[in-house]
């Protein structure tokens, strides 16, 4: 897909812009064109040579550099790029595009270029919230600029948060994404993540270690192929993606609400929630009293299993579950595929290093209605979802 195509790679001054290094390397491995500009503060970071090293072409560095200007100037540049890419994208460089400044090299190829732009920001999570900051990116999304959102996780300046600059592979697929098909333009995908939250009593619940990662990415995989997307989602801490219909949910009964309004306008449905089997019978109207017990009970209720229920009614809508499973994991999910009538199950050993609910990666194995077992290596859960879709398209019917 990128075969031949010229890409721009704006490399702006933080601490992720070595990262951009592997970004490049992927970009040039998949047949990219790749010329890279660095902003003068990015040059602080990481020397020009690498990723003059790595493009095999020189890096652009200066406005103004008679030698360049002749050779292929910021003019050029803007006209023969396929992509512009900035990785990481500071919120100064962002602030500066969305109020129309072109004062270096890098702005004014923004500003020149009638390609699509993809930036992919990376900051400290509390500029990365500032409303000053957002107001920014909503102007360029509603100009059709494309983003990619930061990661969670340890932030260079230490705190705990969004703003991390994501990982190169994702940036990649979502390049990929730009360019690539969009094979599931017409089709309405049904995507539930995260974990539903059974209320005690309005200060306590019961839940999981779901991150909700899993079915985000599967969510934006769906999207960035041409899809219609709704995601129903239980209590996460990641931002509602881009293009899809997002629908917020706490407590299973409140999942399994949404999820069957939505469904018969659905052609394949993914439950990637991890949904509580159980809630309190009753729920405390006030906190309760601990008192002077020593134990306590709390009586639980089975809630609506939502996928069987969906597998009972399927139509010819396509149905996708989860299995996450600590032990016996072939037999649990084949048990579950049978049993809810699905598609295909997605197993997951969850104590398996790279597996589970919380990281940015998955160790899977799809198994389908026809018997068949495929295992997958440790992916990152991005990649899990484009190679999910691959499957769960081909079991479409044909048009
Ligand atoms: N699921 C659901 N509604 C529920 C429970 C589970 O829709 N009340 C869905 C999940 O979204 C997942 C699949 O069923 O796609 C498997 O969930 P899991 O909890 O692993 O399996 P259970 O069927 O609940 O079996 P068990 O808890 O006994 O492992």
């Amino acid at each position: 897909m990128l075969q031949g195509k010229c890409v721009v790679l704006g490399v702006t001054g933080g601490i992720a812009a070595y990262k951009a290094a592997e970004l490049l390397r992927l970009l040039v491995k998949a047949g990219a064109e790749v010329h890279v500009i660095m902003t003068s503060s990015a040059q602080e970071f990481v020397a020009p040579l690498t990723f003059q090293t790595l493009s095999g072409n020189p890096v652009h560095t200066e406005l103004f550099n008679i030698i360049q200007e002749q050779e292929i100037g910021h003019i050029s540049l803007a006209d023969r790029a396929d992509l512009l890419l900035v990785a990481p994208a500071t919120a100064n460089l962002i602030g500066k595009v969305a109020n129309g400044i072109a004062d270096d090299l890098l702005t004014t190829t923004l500003m020149a270029t009638k390609a699509k732009v993809l930036f992919a920001p990376a900051m400290n999570s509390n500029m990365w919230e500032n409303p000053l900051y957002r107001k920014n990116q909503e102007t360029l999304e509603a100009h059709g600029y494309h983003f990619i959102a930061p990661a969670y996780g340890e932030l260079a300046c230490g705190w705990q948060g969004q703003g991390k600059l994501p990982d190169p592979q994702d940036i990649f697929l979502a390049v990929q994404a730009l360019f690539g098909k969009q094979d599931l333009a017409g089709k309405t995908f049904l995507v539930t993540a995260g974990p539903t939250r059974e209320e005690i009593d309005p200060v306590r619940f019961l839940s999981n270690y779901s991150s909700g990662k899993m079915g985000y990415a599967i969510a934006v995989a769906a999207s960035n192929r041409g899809a219609r997307v709704v995601l129903v989602s239980g209590p996460v801490n990641l931002p509602e993606p881009h293009g899809v219909e997002t629908i917020q949910v706490a407590s299973a009964m409140e999942m399994h609400q949404a999820v069957m309004a939505e469904a018969e306008h659905a052609d394949i449905i993914i439950k990637a929630a991890a949904v509580a089997d159980f809630r309190p019978t009753t729920r405390g109207e006030q906190k309760i009293k601990k008192g002077s017990s020593e134990t306590m009970m709390v009586e639980l209720q089975r809630n609506p299993d939502i996928l069987a229920e969906l597998g009972e009614n399927k139509g010819s809508r396509i149905l996708i579950g989860f299995a996450a499973e600590t032990e016996e994991l072939l037999n649990n999910a084949r048990e579950k595929l049978t049993k809810k009538n699905l598609d295909m199950i997605v197993a997951n050993d969850v104590t398996q290093e790279g597996a589970g609910f919380d990281g940015d990666t998955n160790i899977v194995r799809f198994l389908s209605a026809d018997g068949s077992v495929e295992e997958l290596p440790e992916m990152s859960k991005a990649r899990v979802a484009e190679t999910l879709l691959d499957r769960a398209s081909a079991l479409l019917p044909k048009a």
